[in-house]
């Protein structure tokens, strides 16, 4: 019998490429989105599109519930629907943090409250949680975003040593930065909510040079790499947890990994800029 993925932000970007890629592999898709009419792809028999906002409670249970009645089963959810933010702290407004962890902390919460009961009946399950090597090396000027991540990503590893005594895996996917995506689109929407302080002006015009600058071919992932990745930690038989996909995401653990002193330097030398005079 094919395995059943439910799928949250498969509009665009690694959800789209990820639910083709479970199709292609033979699974029973649901891809969910907040706005069905949204998805231009061809229809398949193996195929549920869904709305499902990942912050409201009802058209989370609904579109869990309408998976297993169309499929019959549920064995993996897939936490890919996120949200970015490119913004001074001290400009962000609490509405806009609170919505960021609305999406990026409690969505994959009630999307795993929902899917668990089905687990259990059938005695187990796999839940794919996509955070971000904000989570391996915080951000400048991404602290908010930082935070929803590295909240998701410590709380997938908590969760998990509960929820193997039940037979079910929690994996995490760690995408380094994936520019095909709709995400620095989207970031640039929601960066329009927020004042910069002027004190921050030039910083900020420093960090948007650095991130704007060309990336050397193959040091970051596409989306469709990205999806190999989801599904890899879908199907992992060898217990593994973090999944990480690019180059720069495998560069930002090496850090990481540098003892304390080494790590401040280079974490100093990677993001700090001279105050201006
Ligand atoms: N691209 C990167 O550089 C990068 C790097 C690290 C991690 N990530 C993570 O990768 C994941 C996928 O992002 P992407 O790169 O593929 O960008 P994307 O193309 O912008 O996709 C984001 C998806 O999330 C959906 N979404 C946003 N808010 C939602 C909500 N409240 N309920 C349901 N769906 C919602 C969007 O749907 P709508 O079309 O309805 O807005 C869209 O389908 C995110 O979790 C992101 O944080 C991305």
């Amino acid at each position: 019998m094919a395995q059943t993925v439910l799928i949250t932000g498969s509009s665009s970007g690694i959800g789209r490429r990820a639910a083709e890629r479970f199709l292609a592999e033979g699974w029973n898709v649901v891809a969910t989105l907040r706005d069905p009419s949204a998805w231009d792809g061809i229809p398949d028999g193996r195929l549920l599109i869904h709305a499902l906002d990942v912050r409201d409670e009802a058209s989370v249970e609904a579109a869990v519930a309408a998976g297993v009645e169309r499929f019959g089963r549920l064995d993996c959810v897939v936490n890919n629907a996120g949200a970015g933010l490119f913004a001074v702290f001290e400009g962000t407004p609490q509405a806009v943090v609170e919505d960021l962890f609305e999406t990026n902390v409690y969505g994959p919460m009630r999307v795993i409250r929902a899917a668990l009961p089905h687990f259990h009946r059938q005695g187990g399950g796999r839940i794919v949680n996509v955070t971000s090597t904000s989570a391996t090396v915080p951000q400048s000027l991404q602290a908010v975003y930082t935070a929803t991540k590295s909240a998701l990503d410590g709380f997938s590893e908590a969760v998990d040593h509960e929820l193997r005594t039940r037979n079910v895996d929690v994996k995490i996917v760690v995408p380094g930065f994936v520019p095909s995506t709709n995400f620095v689109a989207q970031n640039y929407t929601r960066f329009a909510k927020v004042q910069t302080p002027p004190e921050y002006a030039s910083y900020l015009q420093q960090r948007i040079a650095v991130f704007d600058a060309e990336i050397p071919a193959g040091y970051v992932a596409t989306e469709v790499q990205a999806a190999a990745a989801v599904f890899e930690a879908a199907t992992d038989t060898t217990g593994r947890l973090r999944f990480r996909v690019g180059q720069d995401a495998f560069g930002a653990a090496t850090s990481r990994r540098l003892p304390d002193a080494d790590y401040e330097s280079w974490r100093r030398s990677t993001f700090d800029t001279p105050c201006p005079s």
